[in-house]
């Protein structure tokens, strides 16, 4: 019997898994000055021990590499997600971002590559002559608007007249909107238009008619949200519904005392990574998926609307030596450390211990590979848990000071000063339904 069957009085298959799964990440959390003088050297010449101390690293460098790879030419294992380049150029480049390590040449192959998935009637496919669909849609949009501070072609890139249209075509008269033409109605439909919509200032009356009482329909009885009314609760669903409604300015149509509890109860006690679902296993991805819908519902608690992150801009200030950030701008994620209802140091110890691949890249848990998926995610989580509601803009951070990574908005998943220069960008622009509709 393993050391965590104790816990439960009828063993299933879930608490089976469970189980294996507590034993798998319990080597990750062992005390790092009980290490003997080998196995200290080792985990510091990996890097993910500090030098001068017992704190984890985030193993930037690494992941750089590792992202980089994801930006060039990709081997024929990933022919399967030949609809999905718009996500993998988001993952890589949105991670990147995060790292402070989005160069400025990568912008013109940016906007050229997504410029060819975009269709003339609005909406972007998985690739050139692919369908319209709404995930490429805010992948492609979102990659567009973080590298465009850099170039402003990027933002000239998005059509907003044809995407406007297309984003009506999508809607129906239920306050959902379609995956693609003819296709599903769920809150990923809801989420990546009203996103996008409103960063590229076109969320007119029309648009947002009826959409937050379709977002509320999907909440259940456990609190959270599933994609479609009557649908199980799910956070990858829950963090779509709750940024929707919180861009729209109607969380509190929803029942947010009842969602800040089904969300509190996805952390999971032993691990501190989220689940995704009740009786689920902890995934790193579900790190922002959940901690980022809890984020955007604190914000919104304390009166924060869409658009504001709860975010200080911050930019990591390197100390005297060149390797580190100063120690006195970071707070340490003790327990109670953090303005966020969840254990911030937790979800950090969980993303940084058993979420890091040693090679870089990170991942679900220890037993998975590491990909650009978990490893956008793992890193926006990581950000969400740094910097969101933090006291006077000092960022709470778990292990290294130099874990801090740039802050991430909660609403739209790329960072907070690309979501300030989009808005500014386009608060001129035409967002008028008669104009736009011509
Ligand atoms: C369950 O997978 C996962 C889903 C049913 C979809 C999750 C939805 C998202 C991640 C959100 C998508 C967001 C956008 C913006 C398009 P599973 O059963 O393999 O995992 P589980 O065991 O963790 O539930
Ligand atoms: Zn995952």
């Amino acid at each position: 019997m393993s050391a965590f069957a104790s816990k439960f009085t009828v063993e299933t298959e879930t608490t089976k898994l469970q189980q294996d799964t507590e034993a798998e990440v319990s080597p990750f959390f062992i005390k790092l000055d009980g290490l003997n003088d080998s196995q200290l050297k080792h985990l510091r010449d990996v890097g993910l021990v500090n030098e001068t101390g017992y704190d984890v690293r985030l193993l930037r460098e690494k992941h750089v590499k590792y992202l980089l790879t994801g930006l060039g030419n990709l081997s024929a294992g990933y022919s399967s997600l030949d609809a999905s380049r718009p996500w993998i150029a988001y993952w890589c480049l949105h991670s990147l971002d995060l790292l402070d390590a989005v160069d400025d040449d990568f912008c013109p192959r940016v906007v050229s590559t997504l410029k060819s998935f975009q269709n003339e009637t609005g909406g972007f496919g998985g690739g050139p002559m692919q369908l319209s669909h709404g995930a490429p849609t805010y992948a492609s949009c979102l990659a567009l608007l973080l590298v465009a501070p850099k170039c402003p072609a990027a933002y000239e890139c998005i059509d907003r007249p044809a995407l406007y249209k297309w984003f009506l075509a999508m809607k129906t008269p239920t306050g959902g909107f379609r995956m693609h033409d003819d296709g599903e109605v769920d809150v990923r439909g809801t989420y990546t238009v009203i996103a996008i919509a409103a960063l590229c200032n076109l969320l007119t009356p029309e648009l947002c008619e009826n959409v937050a009482e379709f977002t509320v329909s999907c909440q259940t009885y456990e609190g959270g949200f599933g994609g479609e009314p009557g649908n199980e609760a799910h956070g990858g669903y829950a963090f779509c519904a709750v940024a929707a409604l919180q861009i729209l300015g109607k969380l509190d149509m929803c029942d947010v005392e009842a969602l800040k509890g089904w969300i509190a109860r996805r952390q999971m006690s032993f691990e501190g990574g989220f689940q995704g679902r009740a009786n689920k296993l902890v995934d790193g991805c579900y790190s922002f998926w959940q901690g980022g819908a809890m984020a955007v519902v604190n914000a919104a608690e304390i009166g924060l609307s869409g658009f504001d992150s709860g975010v200080e801009e911050f930019i990591p200030e390197v100390d005297s030596s060149g390797d580190g950030v100063d120690v006195s701008k970071v707070a340490e994620a003790t327990p109670s450390a953090g303005g966020l209802t969840f254990d911030q140091g937790l979800l950090q110890r969980y993303v940084l211990l058993c979420g890091q691949h040693v090679e870089g890249g990170l991942r679900d848990k220890p037993s998975k590979m590491r990909d650009y998926y978990h490893t956008c995610y793992n890193l926006s989580g990581l950000s969400v848990s740094q910097h969101v509601l933090s006291e006077d803009g000092v960022p709470v951070v778990y292990g290294d000071s130099a874990n801090v990574i740039a802050p991430t908005h909660a609403c739209f998943n790329i960072r907070v000063d690309r979501v300030k220069a989009a808005q500014t960008y386009f608060k001129d622009k035409i967002c008028d339904h008669t104009e736009l509709i011509k």
